[in-house]
């Protein structure tokens, strides 16, 4: 590919959230999140309580190792890191009028350690973490009480690490609140049982709540950027058969709706056609309104795989996805999991966004997770991971086709650089990383730290600012 098409300034590193990497889930004054009564991911129902089989209370122990692992993404040349500040260390309850101290300053010192290999900081504010006293006692963002909790602690955020954070998400894949409302949204009701009603809601509190902290953002910290953060599942009609272009329309609109309301500060005419036709009545306040014309400054997504989408019913067997499945794709591979590999609807979802909104996008999730085989080269463990490396090249060479196709993309942030618990599953096996973590999924290891193939690829891709693609 021509190397050209990667501005200098693009940002090039990998992406984490607190619940998936931290561990330590009780250490530092943290209060429980939702996140530590969930040990088999979204496949069964919440714990009651925390249990031992939850690989994510000691998850990759980066709370105690953050300095060496920090050293390991600096070696590799990143640029920016992402991650996320988990709620309940900072407001254990999430209904407290003061901060946790001792939360607070833990992220100090991690910001301490990007700032002195000059790793720019990407900071997700809540990444499927909430506070589980939230979900419990006020069913998550069901209620508008959470609009205030959430805007104090980004008001303890903003001023406590305002002067050494740029870009800020308000809330990971705000969308996949449609598909797990108690993961996305901690919304205790079970699914089964929450109307369309609730759920609409819920979202509209927590679109307000994004807009409200945008506004508090630019008050405190002139030159912040705030950014959404989107669920990217392009749908493909399977046929040319207009139904099911209509049936991928209403699809995409699912996600596309999160994107206008943050991009253009109102609902869209589609989305509120379809309250009508369901018979949604949201309480929207006057204030409500003007909140969210506090419109973001860029667009952040994730991007693992496309689906399809039909008007034949019969044909609508939902295959396996990241949060939410679609139709599958005839013409396409899959992942062990059964995501579907698309790297040219990448550059197609860059274009749609950027043609959609104008605003600058930032690719804060892109991956393969697969199982890994430790082996010894020359000596020294690693994995020779050649599937994830043309995964990743594949996905690069369609940003630099989207670059050259003129979308103004701030940088590149691959899931997971390290091993860490999966999202849907909480499994250790589902890997993602660049740094292998010795940890199963029984919860066996020494949590020692080996570089795998890719860790040198992506180094290379990173110094030659994408010419070695
Ligand atoms: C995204 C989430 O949905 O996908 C991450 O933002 C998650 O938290 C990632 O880990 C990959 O999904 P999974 O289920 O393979 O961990």
């Amino acid at each position: 590919m021509t190397t050209s098409s990667f501005p200098d300034k693009f940002l090039w590193g990998g992406a984490t959230a607190a619940n998936q990497i931290e561990g330590a889930y009780d250490e530092g004054g943290k209060g429980l999140s939702i996140q530590d009564v969930m040990p088999r991911g979204i496949t069964t129902a919440p714990s009651d309580a925390p249990t031992d089989d939850n690989l994510k209370l000691g998850a990759i122990d980066f709370y105690n190792r953050y300095i060496d692992d920090i050293a390991l993404f600096a070696e590799m040349g990143f640029t920016v890191f992402r991650f996320s500040i988990a709620w309940s260390r900072i407001f254990p309850m999430g209904d407290e009028d003061k901060p946790n101290e001792e939360g607070l300053a833990f992220y100090d010192r991690l910001l301490d350690e990007l700032e002195k290999h000059g790793i720019e900081p990407l900071v997700t504010i809540s990444h499927y973490e909430t506070p589980l006293h939230l979900a419990r006692t006020y069913d998550g963002w069901s209620s508008r009480e959470l609009i205030g909790f959430y805007e104090r602690y980004c008001r303890t955020l903003f001023e406590r690490y305002g002067a050494r954070v740029k870009y800020w998400l308000t809330f990971n894949e705000i969308n996949s609140v449609l598909h797990e409302p108690f993961m996305s949204g901690g919304i205790a009701t079970p699914k089964t049982e929450l109307t369309q009603q609730n759920l609409y809601q819920a979202i509209h509190h927590e679109l307000v709540a994004s807009a409200r902290v945008t506004r508090l953002a630019r008050d405190i910290m002139p030159g912040a950027l705030v950014g959404c953060m989107i669920l990217a599942l392009p749908a493909y009609p399977l046929t040319p058969d207009p139904a099911d272009v209509v049936a991928a329309m209403k699809t995409q609109h699912d996600s596309y709706a999160f994107g206008d309301i943050h991009c253009r500060g109102e609902y869209p005419g589609y989305l509120l056609r379809y309250f009508r036709d369901h018979g949604i009545e949201l309480d929207i306040t006057d204030q409500d309104r003007d909140d969210l014309r506090n419109t973001v400054d860029f667009v952040s997504f994730s991007y693992y795989m496309s689906m399809c989408e039909t008007a034949d019913t019969s044909a609508r067997v939902t295959g396996a996805g990241n949060i939410f499945g679609g139709v599958a794709n005839p013409t396409l591979q899959a992942s062990e999991w059964g995501w579907q590999i698309d790297p040219q609807g990448l550059r197609v979802v860059m274009n749609d966004y950027w043609d959609r909104w104008q605003k600058p996008l930032f690719i804060v999730e892109n991956g393969l997770g697969a199982k890994d085989v430790l082996v010894e080269i020359d000596g020294v463990p690693s994995v020779e991971d050649d599937y994830r490396i043309d995964y990743l090249n594949q996905h690069l060479v369609q940003v630099g086709e989207a670059l050259a196709d003129g979308v103004d993309v701030l940088g590149y942030t691959t899931w997971g650089c390290i091993d860490l618990v999966s999202a849907s599953t909480a499994q250790m096996s589902k890997r993602y990383g660049f740094v292998y973590v010795d940890r199963d999924d029984d919860g066996s290891g020494s949590l020692e730290r080996y570089r795998k193939k890719s860790f040198f690829w992506y180094r290379n891709v990173i110094s030659s600012n994408g010419a070695s693609l």
